[in-house]
């Protein structure tokens, strides 16, 4: 068994998205700037939040945190997304999801410039990964496993991914990735109307488990040599925990890994790996705004 240990690919690609920075910075007097907006006090966004902000900062990237109340009104977040699609300075966007009751995602999503969409959840962005245009920006999540699939020299060809999870964020772009003609996986959705789930986890040669159900997949549901990629972050209680809790993913990986070839444990697996693509896209959304060369494809 083999550990996918993301905390060290992402080390990796923040070393070479910081030479990247300080290329357009010498080359061009660029410095790429990234907008992050929170709306509401949920807990768990806020730690995402921070930790993007400082990881920009860290790299050189330029970072805007807005921080909204819950009582904001969708024009209000409308107007504040509007200002940041014109601004020189601005070169992605990301509104943390989910956002409050109230507020519609999916018109925060298509109020996003294109040019601008860092996290890949504009529906014109969307399409062109659907039709393998790579002109626009891939979602942080599923490009990040992609980049963890192929530093880990693992073979995705004509392989049987098994998907758990139908997502926006990660599920179906998930799919599009894994059966998209750089990774050429066969690929199976499932969710919670699957119907055989066991046996048709019991044939995947792949499993990307997104489900937030801490501990679901079990060992008697995978077959030998198994690809696990687990991208559940669930907070259990645990007493003897400094905090009252412990982080755990959608995969029992104590009962799983003896039997898997390679996987990704939790805390320090998939999660690093979002961020280091969304800090990537930030530089890729600088280049595309200023007509500079873009930095090489990491999938
Ligand atoms: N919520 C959970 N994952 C993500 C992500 O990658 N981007 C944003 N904006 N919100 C999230």
């Amino acid at each position: 068994m083999t550990l996918i240990d993301g905390k060290k690919i992402s080390t990796q690609l923040f070393s070479e998205i910081h030479q990247e920075v300080e290329n357009l910075n010498t080359g061009g007097n660029l410095q790429p700037g990234l907008a992050v907006v929170i709306i509401g006090d949920d807990p768990a966004s806020r730690i995402y939040v921070n930790s993007k902000v400082k990881r920009a900062n860290e790299l050189g990237i330029h970072s805007f945190k807005y921080e909204l109340p819950k009582t904001a009104s969708q024009d209000e977040v409308l107007k504040l997304i509007q200002e940041l699609n014109v601004r020189a300075d601005v070169n992605g966007i990301l509104v943390q999801s989910p956002p409050p009751p109230g507020i519609d995602e999916q018109l925060i999503n298509q109020t996003i410039n294109p040019i601008k969409d860092v996290d890949c959840f504009n529906p014109y962005n969307v399409g062109k990964m659907a039709i393998g245009d790579e002109t626009g920006f891939l979602p942080c999540t599923p490009a990040g496993i992609i980049v963890l699939l192929k530093r880990y020299s693992i073979s995705t060809e004509g392989k049987h991914a098994v998907i758990l999870g139908r997502s926006n964020i990660v599920g179906k772009p998930m799919a599009l990735l894994l059966s998209s003609k750089r990774v050429n996986s066969t690929v199976t959705i499932c969710h919670s109307r699957t119907t055989n789930l066991r046996k048709i986890l019991l044939d995947a040669d792949i499993i990307v488990a997104a489900i937030g159900k801490p501990n679901f997949v079990t060992a008697d549901m995978v077959k030998n040599d198994v690809i696990i990629i687990d991208v559940g972050i669930n907070r259990i209680p645990d007493p003897d925990a400094k905090k009252g809790y412990k982080l755990v993913g959608d995969v029992d990986f104590a009962g799983v890994s003896p039997k898997a070839s390679f996987i990704t444990p939790v805390p320090g697996g998939v999660g690093p790996m979002t961020i280091a693509m969304l800090m990537y896209n930030a530089v890729k959304g600088c280049c595309i705004q200023n007509n500079v060369k873009l930095p090489k494809s990491l999938i």
